[in-house]
């Protein structure tokens, strides 16, 4: 969730206004800080960032990609073109002396918002009533920097959507039960394809008194999975897929595992937004895709590989409004910040958090 205090925190420049500058000019400015400062200012971007603030960064990727890069970079600022949950993971993964910043404080992500820190110690309590089985969190890296520290300090892990699989089997071979969060959906299709049944898993809904289970079905269950979903691949649905296979059958269908489990199980293909990309690229030309992603990627891809017929899913626009607020405005402000000496929109998340999400952030870069 987005920390509302830590947005009164942080100290705002004047906001950058058209009348005040044209948006061709703040393309201008932003180039020329960029090179000014260039020694001192990465951009890092998610795939589903428009083109307008894609232009600008130096590095672009999926969740984990973007991981690796933070960790790996030395320069003093980070511009993170992504969503807060993104930038508080660069801010536990960077040295203490750079600092993280996020153009626009309102870019949160509204599955991480389904789940809170409360409410996931008031289901530990639950599932721990019902069941002396030893039991793994495991929670997708959308979330936040509080619930990475709960897994941290319940000897799991976090996973992306590239590497769910793989953490999943791990969690495994250490627990008789998972307990995945915030994303049902990627939990239960990554699960599935493992050969889990789905008569194995259960939801469990925050909203409901025991989290809408019995005893009994929390005993039973291998894998208890969270009640959250991206509001964005919500918009996929398998009837979408039949509509494109029975007027053009060669188009390959592929879609994000954030998709609902019927989705997944009818498209051709299904990985993160980095498989997407690659098998996009691989692909001879002539080929045909539908793709279930994000509208931003897809565009970008259409318009990369006009060998290829790429159109969205989805009759209509599945946009991330979240990821969407970062504007070439807010990327100047926060180049001018860092100029003046005043850096704004910086993510910090506290030591005693970091101690503990770092813990499940190594098990996942080690796994
Ligand atoms: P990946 O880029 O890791 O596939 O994740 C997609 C996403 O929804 C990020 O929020
Ligand atoms: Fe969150 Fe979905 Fe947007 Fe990704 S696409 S940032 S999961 S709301």
């Amino acid at each position: 969730m987005i920390n509302l205090h830590e947005i009164n925190k942080n100290e705002h420049l004047p906001q950058i206004t058209p009348e005040e500058i044209s948006d061709e000019k703040v393309i201008e400015e932003i180039w020329q800080l960029k090179e000014e400062l260039k020694d001192q200012v990465l951009i890092l971007g998610h795939h589903y960032q428009q083109d307008e603030v894609i232009q600008f960064t130096d590095f672009t990727g999926d969740s984990l990609a973007l991981a690796k890069k933070a960790k790996t970079s030395d320069i003093p600022y980070v511009i993170f073109c992504g969503v807060h949950f993104m930038a508080e993971t660069a801010d536990m993964l960077t040295k203490k002396k750079q600092k993280i910043i996020l153009p626009d404080l309102m870019a949160g992500c509204s599955m991480a918002d389904m789940a809170t820190g409360d409410e996931i110690e008031q289901c530990w309590e639950t599932l721990k009533q019902h069941t002396e089985e030893k039991i793994i969190p495991i929670t997708y890296i959308n979330c936040t920097a509080e619930l990475k520290a709960f897994v941290g300090k319940n000897d799991g892990s976090i996973c992306t959507s590239s590497n769910a699989r793989k953490i999943i089997e791990w969690g495994l071979e250490r627990g008789e039960k998972l307990l995945f969060f915030p994303d049902q959906h990627l939990g239960r299709n990554t699960c599935f394809d493992l050969g889990i049944s789905l008569d194995e898993m259960v939801v469990y809904n925050p909203h409901l008194v025991n989290g809408g289970l019995t005893p009994e079905q929390i005993k039973k269950a291998k894998i208890i999975l969270w009640h959250g979903f991206c509001s964005v691949h919500q918009g996929f649905n398998a009837s979408q897929i039949k509509n494109i296979k029975a007027s053009s059958p060669e188009t390959i269908v592929i879609v994000h595992p954030e998709c609902n489990f019927e989705t997944v199980q009818a498209a051709d293909l299904n990985g993160s937004t980095s498989y997407i990309i690659d098998t996009i690229e691989k692909a001879p030309a002539g080929s045909r895709f539908a793709v279930g992603t994000e509208i931003n990627l897809v565009n970008r891809l259409a318009a990369k590989y006009t060998d290829k017929k790429i159109i969205s899913l989805a009759p209509y626009q599945c946009l991330c409004t979240t990821m969407y607020r970062i504007r070439p405005r807010w990327l100047l402000n926060s180049f001018r910040g860092i100029k003046s000496n005043r850096p704004i929109n910086v993510i910090e998340v506290d030591q005693d958090t970091t101690k503990y999400a770092m813990k499940a952030l190594n098990n996942m870069l080690e796994i």
